[in-house]
């Protein structure tokens, strides 16, 4: 059975519990924040942010991340096994952005999915207004593959999206050193 909790260099992926939804829904809440994301309503209210911690489906999982002791964003995959494959997901409260934290903590999930054998390629994407997730997957060795409209719940429009698959490559656990060390 997969460990419900990854160390890596900075950071703490634990699970979420209900004693974190007013700090999801806080961090979470930040138009900056939601409206980046596909499934993130806004406003995000503490009923939305308790529903979405209670409800988490079965073939998702999410890690709250922790820096500190303090809960700063989120990230996890959704797995598809009929396709062998996970999309990988992230967000990073604003007032901590730019430390490398997304990249740190992406990157540990990323080891988990190809270390648990959960799926053999990882597939994310970004709206195309999303500089900085574009870098976060650049530095991750996405390759794109295209791009198609996606919905944005905070947003509530279909919004162009640029797609991105990884395959676990050849020397994967050595490129990975440096970035993240998972437990
Ligand atoms: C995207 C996001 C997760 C990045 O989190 P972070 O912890 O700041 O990311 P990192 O520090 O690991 O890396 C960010 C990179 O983007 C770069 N960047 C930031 N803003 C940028 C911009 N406007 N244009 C280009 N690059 C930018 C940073 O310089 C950094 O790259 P570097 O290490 O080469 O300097 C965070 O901004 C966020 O949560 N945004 C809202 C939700 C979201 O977009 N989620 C992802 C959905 S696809």
């Amino acid at each position: 059975m997969p460990a419900d909790e990854i160390k890596t260099k900075r950071l703490r992926l634990r699970r979420l519990t209900t004693a974190d939804t007013e700090r999801i829904a806080e961090l979470g809440g930040d138009w900056d924040v939601a409206s980046m994301t596909s499934r993130m309503p806004y406003p995000y209210t503490l009923d939305a942010a308790k529903q979405w911690i209670d409800h988490l489906d079965a073939d998702e999982k999410v890690f709250g991340i922790e820096h500190d002791g303090e809960l700063i964003g989120v990230t996890g995959y959704h797995g598809d096994p009929s396709a062998n494959s996970a999309e990988v997901g992230y967000w990073i409260g604003k007032p901590y952005w730019g430390n490398g934290f997304a990249t740190e903590a992406a990157s540990a999930v990323i080891e988990y999915i190809f270390r648990n054998k959960i799926a053999q390629t990882i597939t994310c994407g970004h709206f195309d207004d999303n500089p900085a997730s574009a870098r976060v997957i650049e530095k991750l060795g996405f390759e794109k593959t295209g791009s198609q409209q996606w919905w944005c719940e905070a947003r509530r429009i279909e919004h162009l999206a640029i797609r991105y698959q990884l395959n676990k490559p050849e020397g994967f656990w050595r490129k990975l050193v440096g970035i993240a060390s998972a437990n």
